[in-house]
C-alpha cells in the first residue's frame, strides 16, 4: 500500500512536471514579415484593394512591370474568367482604369 502511494505520488509529480515543462520546451516565437502592401492613392483603389486581394497579395500588382491598358485588361479578365474572381463588370472597369492610371504605361 505504502509503495503504491509512493509510486503514484512519484508518477503524479513526474506527469505534472512533464506537463509543466513541455509547453516551455516547445514554445517558439516567430516574427512574421510585414505583408501589407499599400497601393497608390487614386480612384478605384478601394475596389482594387478589396477584390484583388482575395486570393493573393497585392504585390502581384505592385511588382508587375508597367504594362499598357490591353495587358491590364487581359490580366483582370483572366482573374475573373480563369481564376474565378468574383468581380462584376462595373468593378472590373474601375479596377482596370485604376491599374492603367497607377501601374500602367499611360496608354
Ligand atoms: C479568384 C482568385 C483571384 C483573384 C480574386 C485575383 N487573382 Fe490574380 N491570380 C490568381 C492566381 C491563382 C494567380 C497565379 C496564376 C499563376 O501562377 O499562373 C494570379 C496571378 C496574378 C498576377 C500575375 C500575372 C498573371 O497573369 O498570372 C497578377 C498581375 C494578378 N493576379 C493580378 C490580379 C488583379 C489585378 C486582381 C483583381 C482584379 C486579381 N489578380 C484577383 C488568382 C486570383
Amino acid at each position: 500500500m505504502k509503495t503504491t502511494i509512493i509510486l503514484m505520488t512519484v508518477f503524479i509529480l513526474a506527469a505534472a512536471g512533464f506537463a509543466y515543462a513541455a509547453p516551455e520546451e516547445s514554445l517558439h516565437t516567430i516574427v512574421l514579415p510585414e505583408l501589407r502592401v499599400e497601393l497608390k492613392a487614386g480612384g478605384g483603389k478601394d475596389r482594387t484593394e478589396i477584390l484583388c486581394n482575395v486570393c493573393h497579395s497585392l504585390d502581384y500588382i505592385t511588382t508587375q512591370p508597367r504594362v499598357p491598358r490591353a495587358q491590364w485588361t487581359a490580366t483582370v479578365n483572366k482573374m475573373i474568367k480563369v481564376m474565378g474572381a468574383p468581380i462584376n463588370e462595373e468593378d472590373a472597369k474601375k479596377i482596370i482604369d485604376y491599374l492603367v492610371a497607377n501601374y500602367g504605361t499611360g496608354n
